[in-house]
């Protein structure tokens, strides 16, 4: 089971209703994510954070790399984009996940499927990463999950929930990470899940429920199973329920100062961005065009995006818990 250092990511809760596959609402999305293009990654030393990230498969771009971020780029297809944190977090403690007392809202970390847990462990030691973690039953010898941390703490998981292929540690590749999927996964710590929920539902097109368990409101910190939804393209987003606290800020952008982890999970959708921009903004989503960063709350992203490629445009906005995501598409 997983201990406190991945608090949240615990699945002890009572199972009421397991997976299921059921219409979260019944309005057309305004946007309809398909894909999982990157990460908006803050670290405290680049290099540092390009090297671990390279073990397992994530080489450096230099061609896509801007001045301040670096691309990196996985066989799977997911970019990583790497970029300089304003402070390290205290103690080296990360404080969206190791604080028993206070768990705040934030994507608290990045999930890979693989074909075989055990082999991917003994892959990843053998690049000198420590597993710091583990998800497994009792009575059931197999792994279900492994977590590691990068440099500055950012959670990493790598899991296996469809049955595993037999794989020894030698044939284990990096590229077999994402079973050729960009990312199975980010964990998303919200308060108020049931509107979080249908927000995710009606402005992206995170519509289909694949699993929600028992969620104790008068237990706000117990670890639970997450909530899981799923866009019409197969792209998940799991929520994590289990949050005391609701911020004036973001906590790791607070006054403008951006903390080491996961800053903006990043898809592309289909639809005009433009168009997308007007109607989430008319539902009161915060959107901030990308060339507005600069004067805009989102000030301190600045230097901290690749721009658009020709022929597309991007947009930030914020859910209800002031997590960050970036959106490209169409003009
Ligand atoms: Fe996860």
């Amino acid at each position: 089971m997983a201990t406190s250092k991945t608090s949240g990511l615990t699945h002890g809760n009572k199972v009421t209703d397991g997976l299921m596959d059921t219409r979260i609402s019944q309005k057309n999305p305004i946007a309809n994510v398909v894909a999982y293009k990157a990460l908006g990654l803050a670290v405290s030393n680049v290099e540092a954070a390009t090297e671990f990230y390279s073990r397992f498969g994530f080489d450096l771009e230099k061609e896509k790399s801007v001045d301040n971020v670096n691309v990196l780029t996985h066989p799977g297809g997911l970019e990583l984009h790497v970029f300089k944190a304003d402070r390290a977090h205290v103690d080296n403690k990360n404080i969206l996940m190791d604080y028993d007392e206070n768990k705040y809202p934030g994507i608290n970390h990045m999930s890979y499927s693989v074909p075989n847990v055990t082999a991917c462990k003994g892959f990843l030691e053998s690049k000198g990463i420590t597993i710091k973690d583990k998800r497994q039953y009792p009575n059931d010898p197999r792994i279900y999950a492994i977590f590691i941390r990068d440099p500055d703490m950012t959670t990493i998981e790598f899991e296996n929930n469809h049955g595993e292929e037999f794989l020894s540690v030698e044939h284990f590749t990096a590229s077999m990470i994402g079973e050729n999927r960009p990312i199975d996964h980010v964990g998303i710590r919200v308060f108020d899940p049931d509107s979080t929920l249908t927000w995710y539902a009606e402005k992206l097109g995170f519509n289909n429920l694949v699993a929600k368990f028992e969620y104790d409101p008068t237990a706000p910190l117990k670890n639970g199973r997450p909530w899981i939804s799923r866009t019409q393209s197969g792209t998940d987003i799991n929520l994590i329920l289990n949050t005391n606290e609701r911020p004036k800020e973001h906590v790791l952008t607070a006054g403008g100062s951006v903390a080491p982890g996961i800053l903006y999970a990043f898809w592309s959708i289909e639809e005009s961005i433009s168009a997308v921009a007007v109607n989430l903004k008319a539902e009161g989503v915060p959107v901030v065009l990308e060339r507005d960063v600069e004067t805009s709350e989102l000030k301190f992203l600045s230097k901290r995006f690749v721009p658009a490629a020709k022929g597309l445009s991007s947009i930030f906005i914020q859910d209800p818990c002031q997590n960050i995501i970036r959106l490209i598409g169409p003009q």
